[in-house]
């Protein structure tokens, strides 16, 4: 099939390049000029594993291409999927969707046969009847067809999660274009993806109340993980506990520091302003969104219970800064709030992360980037594991205690408590 994506970011790209590594000949469109001389020159514009390499034979063998011209890419394509960004909107917690409509209006000038135009975004439901509203007003019905097919990869994973997913989901009212669709991740659904098919509304609502559930489940086990410190019971019994019941599921039970990354915050406030605009009070998200935000405040207060209340001139090493290992993504990274704050309160800091030294961090003073774990965690009082990457999880504490000896705070338990207990490491975790 002959598809055009528009927006060149995790889901855009990574949607692009399998699709067309399944045999489609695929347009991706970005009106980020220096994006697509990057990506015409074998370069991907973020981390992903495995994406690079896909691009790449994907590009040798004609089947993707990359162009900032929406005409050519639209009218040389019969599907045409928007997979821009719907941020958090300045003014309110509503998703912005100017760059929705922009687009939505650029393809309509280029509508000059029949097309299917997608929304891959992450969109408020009604979304899709605006979409078709705003065409409307210059081409006639008949011609287009406004679908939606909400997309649930993951940053890190994305590539395994886009040919082995759970579900496709495609909310259409047009049964002929439901099956088009359906032909087209046809070698999905054989390697065993269900398909799942409802009304537009409906797709657009379900990718919101699936990332504001899992956001629930994080929060509940992260304060059930508060619960277990004081009492003396160990978070990860009861994940195991409550996650072998299959009406609960064992996944998105792992208690940590607040979720973070480009959709669950964005995704949960901005249902509850749709809640809020349907006169429906999503009362349950609400407490989730603040649940998350007090999590950040309240980790960080435990670092200072862990130095004794005394932050001034303390060495502390972050190891891992972004919300999430395999990704070099840091937005709503709770390490944007705990370095900032403990900086302020005189601490030194000195962090090491796989993905490389970040621009968030550029200004700040007494913050330092290492290129290893030992430099970072050269001469410290305390370690903090923030994300869970792999080269974490088998750490030498013996050799990185050589001229110091620190306290460790886990955030992620990649390790043993007993264990470390009983070398004699001074060690805390979360919820245990
Ligand atoms: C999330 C969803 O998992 C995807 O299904 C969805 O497609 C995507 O949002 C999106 O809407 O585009 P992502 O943000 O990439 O994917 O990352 P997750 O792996 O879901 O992690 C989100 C946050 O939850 C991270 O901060 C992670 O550390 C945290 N988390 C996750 C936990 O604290 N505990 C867990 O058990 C799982």
């Amino acid at each position: 099939m002959k598809i055009c994506i528009i927006g060149t970011g995790y889901v855009g790209l990574v949607s692009g390049a399998c699709f067309a590594d399944l045999g489609n000949l695929v347009w991706c469109v970005d009106n980020n000029e220096e994006k697509i001389e990057l990506l015409n020159n074998g370069e991907v514009p973020f981390f992903e594993p495995g994406l690079e390499e896909l691009v790449n034979k994907n590009f040798s063998s004609n089947r993707l291409k990359f162009t900032s011209n929406l005409k050519l890419a639209v009218s040389n394509s019969d599907i045409i999927f928007i997979c821009v960004g719907t941020p958090t909107s300045k003014k309110s917690h509503s998703a912005d969707l100017s760059n929705v409509f922009q687009v939505a209006s650029k393809i309509t000038k280029h509508i000059n046969k029949f097309k299917i135009i997608v929304t891959k975004s992450t969109v408020p439901v009604t979304t899709g009847d605006k979409i078709e509203q705003l065409i409307s007003k210059k081409k006639r019905k008949g011609l287009f067809e406004v679908i939606s097919n909400p997309e649930f990869l993951r940053e890190g994973e994305a590539i395994r999660d886009f040919r082995f997913p759970d579900r496709i989901i495609i909310g259409s009212n047009n049964k002929k274009v439901t099956k088009k669709l359906r032909s087209l991740y046809d070698p999905l659904i054989k390697k065993g993806a269900e398909f799942f098919s409802t009304n537009r509304r409906g797709a657009e609502l379900i990718k919101y109340a699936a990332n504001a559930f899992l956001a629930t489940k994080i929060s509940y086990i992260n304060e059930l993980a508060n619960l277990c410190e004081k009492t003396g019971v160990n978070i990860e019994d009861v994940s195991l506990g409550i996650g072998s019941d299959k009406r609960i599921g064992s996944r998105f039970l792992r208690a940590g520091p607040a979720y973070g990354g480009s959709c669950f915050p964005k995704d949960t406030r901005a249902v509850t302003v749709t809640g809020d605009l349907f006169k429906t009070d999503l009362s349950i998200i609400k407490s989730v969104i603040k649940s998350n935000e007090k999590r950040r405040i309240l980790l960080t207060e435990r670092v200072k219970k862990i130095l004794s209340n005394k932050i001034k001139n303390k060495k502390i090493a972050f190891l891992g800064v972004t919300f999430k290992p395999n990704t070099d993504d840091m937005r709503e990274s709770s390490s944007l709030l705990m370095i900032p704050f403990l900086l302020k309160r005189g601490a030194i800091i000195s962090y090491y992360d796989p993905s490389g030294e970040k621009k968030e961090f550029s200004k700040l003073i007494n913050l330092s980037f290492c290129h290893n774990v030992y430099d970072a965690c050269k001469n410290v009082d305390l370690v903090i594991i923030h994300t869970e990457w792999e080269e974490f999880k088998a750490l030498d504490f013996k050799k990185l205690y050589k001229k110091k000896k620190f306290k460790i705070y886990d955030m992620r338990n990649l390790y043993s408590a007993e264990v470390m207990k009983k070398k004699g490491f001074k060690y805390y975790s979360i919820g245990r």
